[in-house]
């Protein structure tokens, strides 16, 4: 199948970063928000970005003002009726998934592929609010996504291998780098990541090291762009409790188990950069101090 529109559901971080590389591949893309705030501001923020992309000479063709003439929005699903793919990226929330995809499965034609960017919860729990279990995939996105090669494309038992196959090919040509994987919660990268992250805040409530140090240990020692805190931080101490929570659900191994300080941390609002504060201090939205909390 040849993929060449494109409808995205969502327009906040991700779904702004997914919407803003399919129009800057080429493809006709339709970016869906509960509310025309929700869309200007991820508007905004595909704005800011293709700037500095642009102002970089990494913006292919006519640039910047081209690729937004292929960005459609609006905050009615109808528009996503002709669509060949439609990427959801609402908030990381079952109920309101399985709620939207069935919304998506009256409105959109039946040979559309529907995939969720989910970080961790089951393909197969949204699969079963459709009735195209065969056109349903996960693809998996990482932050930043304009930035990060990757995507997952995640199977189901359901799932035809030739629609694997299209995600894959339309993964490619958006620019990204595709690897396939199963329907297991955290699929591959959260599945090593997560006990990885988990593990530092452990070491850091054991006093192995300060947050400065254990960041350093993993840049320098084993070339992470960034340390574990640093990427908890980018990332969201609540997004990484939530995830962690999902997967400990899932194994019921205490390698996924969230320790006590990322819980607490989360409840007393530190939540990383997004709230200003997490494991380093963001007084003016860039990182500039760091305080050990081994209390
Ligand atoms: N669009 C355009 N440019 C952007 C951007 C965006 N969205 N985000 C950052 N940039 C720019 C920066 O402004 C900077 O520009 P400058 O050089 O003009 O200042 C440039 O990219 C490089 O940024 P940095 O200076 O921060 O340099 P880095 O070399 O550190 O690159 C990074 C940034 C690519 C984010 C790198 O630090 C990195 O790879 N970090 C790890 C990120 C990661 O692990 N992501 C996965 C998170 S897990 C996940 O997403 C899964 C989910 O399910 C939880």
């Amino acid at each position: 199948m040849n993929i060449q529109r494109v409808g995205v559901v969502g327009c906040g971080l991700m779904g702004s970063g997914i919407a803003q590389v399919c129009a800057t591949a080429g493809v006709e893309t339709h970016s869906c928000e509960v509310s025309e705030e929700l869309l200007k501001k991820g508007f905004s923020s595909i704005e800011k970005s293709l700037a500095k992309l642009e102002e970089k000479g990494k913006l292919p063709g006519a640039g910047k003002d081209a690729i937004l003439k292929r960005l459609h929005c609006g905050t009615d699903l109808s528009v996503l009726a002709e669509c060949d793919l439609v990427i959801e990226a609402i908030t990381e929330n079952l109920p309101a998934k399985r709620e939207l995809f069935g919304r998506l499965d009256a409105i959109v034609n039946d040979k559309a592929i529907f995939a969720s960017n989910t970080s961790s919860l089951s393909i197969t729990e949204m699969m079963t609010a459709t009735s195209r279990p065969d056109r349903f995939i996960g693809m998996h996105f990482f932050n930043p996504v304009p930035l990060m090669p990757l995507v997952e494309i995640i199977r189901t038992l359901a799932t035809d291998p030739g629609v694997v196959d299209s995600a894959v090919a339309f993964a490619e040509k958006i620019g990204k780098a595709p690897i396939r994987t199963s329907d297991r919660a955290g699929f591959v990268v959260n599945r090593l990541l997560v006990p990885y992250l988990l593990d530092a805040v452990r070491a850091l409530e054991e006093g192995v090291g300060t947050v400065e140090d254990i960041d350093k240990g993993m840049k320098l020692g084993c070339g992470h762009p960034m340390g574990p805190f640093t990427l908890l931080d980018f990332v969201g101490l609540d997004t990484t409790y939530y995830v962690a929570n999902i997967m400990f659900e899932e194994f019921r191994e205490r390698r996924f188990a969230p320790p006590p300080l990322l819980k607490r941390m989360v409840m007393a609002g530190h939540l990383g950069k997004k709230s200003g504060k997490g494991f380093y201090d963001y007084p003016s939205g860039t990182k500039q101090s760091e305080k050990q909390k081994s209390s």
